[in-house]
């Protein structure tokens, strides 16, 4: 397993690689690894010969500095798992050869409209650093294939939007929320919960199942209803609410009577803990 800091050191390996004509995967993270990152390398190597995971926290989708001060740095302990997983490239860039000029002054990529809704919404410039450091690490590796995780399912579309819309030849793979047996979605920003919101948070997904039961059902109340009693049960709980709702899976706008699939997104505070998750309904 190679460890490689510097971008030149980066390009000169993809060149050989290149030659091979073996198939590249990438797996972005922000480091602080979890099973659903390794389901992720699992799910890659199904479809690539050369897995290269990048671990960079990157300043630029943070809007808020003590989120980016308190983000988990495990650099060893991840190193460790990826070499269990026999990941042939750990790519871990410096910020300042990421943003040589600083981030004010960086060209950027953004997706317009869909990075303005929702998370946008509640964290301005989160989206546009997000597509920036995907768009830079699609330049870097050129990879085949690029494996993301739904649990950020706007993160998800937006990605997908940003590679049809700049003609990237890469195949974007998602792989479903990986969750505990309490059904809490695993992320990294679970490592922030105390003792005792860690009994709370696997509330969240009991009331997202039931919440998507009975609207599927469309038995007496309506949709309205429905969402307001579940947020008001998860407040009752101690979740703050940031978004509880349905939306069109591909449009992420408001999903019309008759259409055939929707999503729940939640996007929740448990004291200074953001919590997102999601399931999708099908209606026959
Ligand atoms: O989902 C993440 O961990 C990050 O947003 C990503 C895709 C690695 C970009 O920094």
């Amino acid at each position: 397993m190679y460890i490689i800091k510097k971008i030149e050191t980066l390009y000169k390996k993809i060149i050989i690689l290149k030659k091979t004509n073996k198939k590249i995967g990438l797996v972005p993270t922000m480091g602080n690894l979890h099973d659903g990152h390794i389901k992720l390398i699992l799910l890659a190597k199904k479809h690539v010969d050369i897995i290269i995971v990048s671990i960079f926290i990157n300043p630029m989708q943070f809007n808020n500095l003590s989120d980016l001060e308190n983000y988990p740095q495990t650099f060893r302990a991840d190193c460790q798992i990826l070499k269990e997983q026999n990941v042939d490239i750990i790519f871990v860039p410096y910020v300042s050869q990421i943003y040589p000029n600083g981030i004010k002054k960086q060209t950027f990529v953004e997706v317009p409209k869909l990075s303005e809704i929702l998370e946008g919404q509640s964290r301005p410039g989160h989206f546009k650093g997000v597509t920036t450091i995907v768009s830079k690490l699609f330049n870097f590796i050129q990879p085949d294939f690029a494996f993301f995780g739904e649990k950020d399912y706007q993160q998800l579309l937006i990605i997908k939007m940003l590679v049809k819309e700049l003609n990237y030849m890469i195949n974007i793979i998602s792989l479903p929320i990986i969750r505990l047996k309490n059904g809490l979605a695993l992320s990294s920003r679970n490592n922030n919960l105390t003792n005792q919101e860690n009994k709370i948070a696997p509330y969240l997904y009991k009331v997202i199942k039931a919440t998507c039961k009975k609207i599927k059902k469309r038995k007496s109340y309506s949709r309205k209803e429905i969402i307001y009693s579940s947020r008001i049960l998860l407040i009752k709980k101690g979740f703050s609410i940031d978004i509880f709702n349905i939306y069109n899976s591909k449009t992420l706008k408001n999903p019309s009577k008759n259409v055939k699939e929707v999503i729940l997104l939640a996007s929740v505070w448990l004291g200074k803990t953001r919590l997102i998750d999601n399931k999708k309904i099908f209606f026959n």
